[in-house]
């Protein structure tokens, strides 16, 4: 059976930046009370043209430039997104269209925040079983379209981009493991309340925007991350002080801190975007994991953990020889 590996990356974020100081000016918030419970410093926001598909396909192009490959050689498009840009077809479907790919096939996956490192365990298990070879994985959202910019105890917290990856099949090892879990009894800890079935317009008049018991988040974010570190290294009989990297979920600087204390990991070994980007959700992973790897920190031959957690709720880990 044939390892997959990742062979180049890529990622995309909007030119517009708003401050926590520019939220001040609209919000009863403060870039202190921000900076304090969240790490967060800015965002990133999509222009009103911009959409879920705009954004991957930049970030796509540099992945697949990265990677040196033909565009046809991808024959799986798996597109983690909560934001896309139509009903449908799927957004996957969208991007394949506007990077000219004529053959294989393309699919949305849905699992929020976590959405990327599902994806990348359904490209893994592909490649694995000969089903694909070469797999465009995206994560991309515009989460700013589902945020109530007058709710502060959300607006403050999220942000727009796109990240991907190219997994190929390789004689080298590349993804470990992953390792995917869902808990739906958690529904309304986090959610958007509205969707097609219910009819939609008709219930929400077009306010479909994230609620969330973000207390209940954290704590649960906490606890199921450091479950899930144990299942990938126990799974690998990988401990904790073999691991170079830790590439979490972007979602506040203190829940990340939490898990990188858990794995002794100092600070330096932990990639860090929440303070500029925010919570990008499905696109926070591949975002943070490009930047590192095109700012020379992650070298190839290191080892590194993904770990996600999101709506769902939804957990979900990838342990990565780069
Ligand atoms: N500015 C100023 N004050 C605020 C703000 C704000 N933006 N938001 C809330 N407050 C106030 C509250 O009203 C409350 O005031 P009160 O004490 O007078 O009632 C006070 O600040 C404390 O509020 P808490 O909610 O207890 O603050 P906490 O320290 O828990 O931080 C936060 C809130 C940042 C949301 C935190 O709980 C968190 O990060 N949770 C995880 C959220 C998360 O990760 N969500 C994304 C999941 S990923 C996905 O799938 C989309």
């Amino acid at each position: 059976m044939p390892h997959s590996r990742i062979v180049g990356t890529g990622s995309y974020l909007p030119e517009k930046i708003v401050s926590n100081k520019d939220l001040e000016a609209t919000i009863d918030t403060s870039d202190e009370w921000i900076r304090e419970r969240t790490g967060i410093r800015c965002r990133h926001i999509a222009a009103d043209d911009e959409k879920t598909s705009d954004m991957a396909v930049i970030a796509a192009r540099r992945a697949i430039e990265a990677a040196g490959i033909d565009v046809q050689e991808i024959d799986l498009i798996v597109m983690a997104t909560t934001t896309p840009d139509k009903i449908f077809p799927s957004t996957a479907c969208i991007v394949q269209r506007k990077l000219g790919i004529e053959g294989g096939a393309a699919f949305d996956v849905q699992a929020v925040c976590s959405g990327f490192v599902y994806g990348l365990d359904i490209a893994h298990r592909f490649i694995k079983t000969g089903g694909a070879k070469t797999v465009l994985v995206i994560g991309a959202e515009t989460m700013s379209r589902i945020v109530d910019w007058q709710d502060r105890s959300t607006a403050v917290l999220f942000g727009d981009g796109a990240g991907a990856v190219i997994l190929q099949a390789s004689e080298e090892e590349g993804i470990v493991s992953t390792h995917i879990h869902s808990d739906g009894s958690l529904e309304e800890t986090l959610h958007v309340p509205y969707g097609v079935s219910q009819g939609y317009d008709a219930v929400c008049d077009g306010r479909a925007f994230i609620v969330m018991n973000g207390n209940t988040v954290f704590r649960k974010a906490v606890s199921m991350l450091g479950a899930i570190a144990r299942e990938t290294l126990d799974g690998n009989n990988i401990d904790k002080k073999d691991l170079d990297w830790l590439v979490p979920h972007q979602a506040n600087m203190r829940i990340i801190t939490a898990a990188a204390k858990k794995f002794g990991l100092p600070m330096e070994r932990v990639v860090v975007t929440v303070d500029t980007h925010a919570n990008t959700s499905a696109a926070s992973i591949p975002l943070a994991l490009d930047i590192a790897v095109r700012d020379g920190r992650i070298k190839r031959g290191e080892l590194m953990l993904l770990e996600a957690f999101g709506a769902g709720l939804t957990w979900a880990s990838a342990l990565i020889r780069y």
